[in-house]
């Protein structure tokens, strides 16, 4: 056989193979335990910090974008959000609680570099052990197994709540919403980052939008995204709200992130080979999502969204 044809073949049959996985094995969500399955096993395998870093988010690139190391670009997203939220003038000490902590690469930010006392919180125990494991003792950083909809926590009781891109996995977005403003203190900030989707006022999806949408939803445990115009007026008329909601549209400053987050595997193939066969898989089998994320983020169908109450 023509050693080109082969090649062709073997490429093709790997192609086929992956989309038939990313097809066929999504992770639909059901129940807010599935969501915590799904992190649980993204972080057993260690495949996405490997790859990742410290950070389950995407990255601030600047308006308008600029190059930018790809793990550098997460942090400043979290010193971006402490900018722009006014938390700089905040007090030593304050109390924050990070909402879907993931395993606490903003909670040890905002805990070393501004000084707070964070409790971060997840769904998920695998992260709450690898959060606690990576913090150092004498660190002012706790973490727990919590509920974002039924906070075990009182009302009136953080000067700071602060979560980012957790919304996505929340089936009510109304009681998200009433369970951060509970527990925010009067006087409060809080800080809020999410994938949203465009809102039907600015045009309803057509087919082809409908098919990547139900794809973005699946294969991530995402029950519904909001649309920022949604979320705000679930923020500004909970019965717990607490001040003026202002919002802004971080499309363009995080779109890089999508393309970076593949190219990284390319600049360091170590970080997934070191793992062995089924991590090169698992790594193949998320590109289709991370390109039909980009190509979402870029056409309008999805945008960035920043929510605060400032003091
Ligand atoms: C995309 S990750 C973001 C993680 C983290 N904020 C970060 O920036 O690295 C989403 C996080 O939301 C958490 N999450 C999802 N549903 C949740 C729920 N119902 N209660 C608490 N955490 C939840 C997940 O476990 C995960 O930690």
């Amino acid at each position: 056989m023509d050693k080109f044809l082969l090649i062709y073949t073997i490429l093709g049959a790997v192609f086929f193979f992956v989309f038939f996985l990313w097809l066929t094995s999504n992770r639909k969500y059901k129940s807010s335990f599935s969501v915590a399955s799904a992190y649980d096993n993204w972080t057993n395998d260690r495949l996405l910090e490997n790859l990742w870093g410290e950070h389950v988010h995407l990255g601030f690139y600047g308006h308008p974008p600029l190059r930018k190391d790809f793990r550098l670009a997460k942090a400043d997203l979290v010193h971006e959000l402490v900018r722009w939220s006014g938390l700089v003038d905040l007090p030593e000490g304050s109390l924050l609680l990070d909402v879907g902590c993931g395993i606490g690469g903003s909670s040890r930010i905002l805990a070393n570099d501004y000084g707070f006392n964070v409790l971060g919180i997840s769904i998920s125990p695998m992260q709450i052990k690898r959060a606690s494991q990576l913090s150092l003792k004498g660190a002012n950083c706790k973490f727990e197994v919590m509920d974002a909809l039924n906070l075990q926590l009182s009302d009136n009781s953080f000067d700071v709540v602060w979560s980012v891109e957790a919304g996505p996995h929340m089936p009510d977005k109304q009681l998200y919403a009433d369970e951060l403003l509970r527990v925010l203190k009067p006087g409060g900030v809080l800080i809020v980052a999410d994938w949203n989707r465009r809102d039907s006022v600015n045009g309803e999806m057509n087919f082809l939008e409908r098919i990547v949408m139900k794809q973005l939803l699946d294969q991530w445990s995402h029950p519904e995204f909001s649309s920022i115009e949604q979320f705000q007026v679930c923020l500004s008329t909970s019965r717990f709200n607490k001040g003026l909601v202002e919002v802004d549209d971080w499309t363009l400053a995080t779109l890089p992130s999508w393309k970076q987050s593949v190219f990284e595997g390319f600049r360091r193939p170590k970080a997934i080979l070191s793992l062995g066969t089924n991590a090169f898989f698992k790594a193949i089998r998320e590109i289709p999502t991370i390109m039909l994320m980009h190509w979402a983020f870029s056409s309008g169908l999805m945008r960035f969204g920043v929510f605060r109450i400032k003091r």
